[in-house]
């Protein structure tokens, strides 16, 4: 058994059956416009950055998918399946005070990875699942890194403004400001500099 449940621009995601147990199989696929020197490289770094990153963020406390195999010929990682719905499809639909816990939870996840030095690096409502047991797991880490630093992290929080600008324009302020109450509370004084890095970075995106 072999069900499509996502076609990204980059990969697709297979739910697949295996040893009685559902599984996700997921492919980066070519891109035609890549010579297929880059092309291939640059599917073999991004299957085996997310393969490491996938446990690196879970060995730091986030709520990841366990990875099983990976192949680097054929550009595939076998996970965990996370039974759920994207966090961004549920946004609209969540009253107030559900909204407001995902959001504080989504910034002290971010917030556990940038404390353990790593950023997510595509920290999108759309990379986020929630299960029915209303727990959030953090998805796609093909172009997360190590080593952080807080210029680094300070870009992670500006692809989440970004992020909550262009897709829940109507709800962003709150969404932000909570996401940020979650990231700060379980930071405490080391956001402080990763914060005000964010500010310097949206004000340098404002002028040039
Ligand atoms: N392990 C999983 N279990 C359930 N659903 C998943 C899982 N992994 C991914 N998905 C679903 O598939 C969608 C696409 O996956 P993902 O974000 O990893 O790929 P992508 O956006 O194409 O990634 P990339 O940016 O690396 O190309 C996710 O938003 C999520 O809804
Ligand atoms: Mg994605």
């Amino acid at each position: 058994m072999k069900e499509l449940i996502a076609q990204g621009a980059e990969s697709v995601i297979l739910k697949i059956k295996r040893w009685n147990q559902y599984f996700v199989l997921k492919w980066r696929q070519s891109k035609p416009y890549l010579s297929k020197d880059i092309d291939s490289q640059l599917r073999k770094t991004r299957t085996s950055r997310e393969c490491k990153m996938l446990s690196v963020a879970r060995s730091l406390g986030v709520p990841t998918p366990a990875v099983y195999a990976v192949n680097l010929d054929d550009y595939t990682i076998l996970m965990d399946y996370i039974e759920g719905v994207q966090f961004k499809q549920l946004v609209n639909t969540l009253p107030e005070n559900q909204l407001k816990e995902f959001c504080l939870e989504f910034g002290r996840s971010i917030a556990l990875l940038h404390k353990g030095d790593v950023v997510h690096g595509d920290p999108t409502t759309s990379n986020l699942i929630v299960d029915s047991k209303s727990r959030l797991w953090l998805v796609d880490f093909g172009l997360s890194e190590m080593n952080a630093t807080v210029e680094m992290k300070g870009v992670d929080l500006h692809l989440i403004y970004r992020a909550l600008e262009t897709t829940h324009w109507e709800l962003q302020e709150s969404m932000l400001e909570d996401t940020i109450k979650g990231y700060s509370d379980f930071l405490g004084k080391e956001a402080k500099d990763i914060l005000s890095r964010m500010e310097e970075i949206r004000e340098r995106g404002r002028y040039h």
